[in-house]
């Protein structure tokens, strides 16, 4: 498997003086081509440090970064914003289209900017628009649709290039249940047809559970990760859960957010089992300590064991 992304022992500070803030703590993990991953953790825990550092929005204070074996972290700025023209792509929470161009010359953007071939260019906008469901939304403006078809259409413009890798913090923050579940039905498609890797922060389980793989972070380390391996969503959903009170600290959700579908919180399995520890995982707190997530006390002994 060729590794898309290398991120080793990468540290980053914020401030100066007497209030520095350690953000990332020499980090090290990295992501193969064509995986989903979801990245989760605590308010505050480095999740979109970690993203800004990868999409070279932000440079890292130690440590280094390869995107397809080529090391960011050396690179000048000229070449950087070349490298993330043609190399990443981004979805945000707050969509980012453009609101004077139409959805069709937003998705296309990333193409003219690099002046690709005009016939090429439609075909790519006409296949890409089509997996995503945004095809018949192309002559409307951004401030014509619905929250659910915008981010369809942000995530489009995101593989044209078919970029190395998609980034995308908190994608489905801004969007009711409904919308963040058919974002994340096209997130997996954009994996499945377009090949797309894609590195996701986000918040809620029920987003987490899309994903081939989720890494936990606590501060700024890699605290745990789960694979989703052949298992069904609503068994990954109750490991993330099961990992996330372990976590505890403020839990994974933001205060007052609520998770997507409360339907598919059950409990865990009898002889379910959470691994953590490893490298970098000293000070995990035991089996069942540490507050659940939401603020509720998560009781899980007996069904979280330390391997
Ligand atoms: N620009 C900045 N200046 C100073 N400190 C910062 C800055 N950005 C982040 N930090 C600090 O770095 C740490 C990690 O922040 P980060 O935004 O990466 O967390 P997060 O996991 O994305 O949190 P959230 O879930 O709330 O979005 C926090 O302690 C934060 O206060
Ligand atoms: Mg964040």
């Amino acid at each position: 498997m060729e590794k898309v992304l290398e991120v080793r022992n990468v540290t980053k500070y914020y401030g100066g003086g007497s209030v520095v803030a350690k953000a990332l703590d020499g980090i090290s993990l990295s992501v193969e081509k064509g995986e989903f991953t979801a990245v989760m953790g605590p308010s505050g825990s480095g999740k979109s440090t970690l993203l800004n550092v990868i999409a070279t929005i932000d440079r890292v204070s130690a440590g280094e970064i390869l995107l397809r074996g080529k090391r960011l972290t050396e690179m000048k700025e000229k070449e950087l914003s070349v490298f993330r023209r043609d190399q990443l792509g981004f979805v945000f929470q707050e969509y980012n289209l453009l609101d004077t161009l139409t959805v069709g010359e937003n998705i296309v953007l990333p193409l003219n900017l690099r002046r690709a071939d005009y016939q090429e260019s439609r075909k790519k906008l006409e296949q890409v628009s089509e997996a995503l469901e945004v095809a018949d939304q192309l002559d409307k403006f951004p401030g014509e649709l619905s929250g659910g078809q915008r981010q369809r259409a942000a995530c489009a413009r995101a593989i044209i290039t078919d970029p190395a890798l998609v980034l995308a913090d908190e994608p489905t923050g801004a969007l009711d249940s409904r919308n963040s579940k058919k974002l994340m039905e096209t997130f997996r498609s954009m994996n499945r047809a377009f090949g797309s890797t894609i590195l996701m922060v986000t918040h809620d389980p029920v987003v987490g559970s899309y994903a081939d793989r989720v890494l936990f972070l606590k501060d700024g380390k890699v605290w745990n990760e789960l694979y989703r391996g052949d298992r069904s969503r609503q068994a990954v959903y109750r490991e993330i859960m099961a990992v996330s009170a372990a976590l505890g600290g403020e839990g994974a959700f933001m205060e007052g957010e609520e998770p997507l579908a409360a339907e598919t919180a059950a409990p865990m399995p009898e002889g379910t089992s959470v691994c953590y520890g490893g490298p970098g995982m000293e000070g995990a707190p035991a089996a069942g300590e540490g507050r659940g997530l939401m603020g509720k006390d998560a009781s899980m002994e007996g069904e979280v064991s330390k391997c």
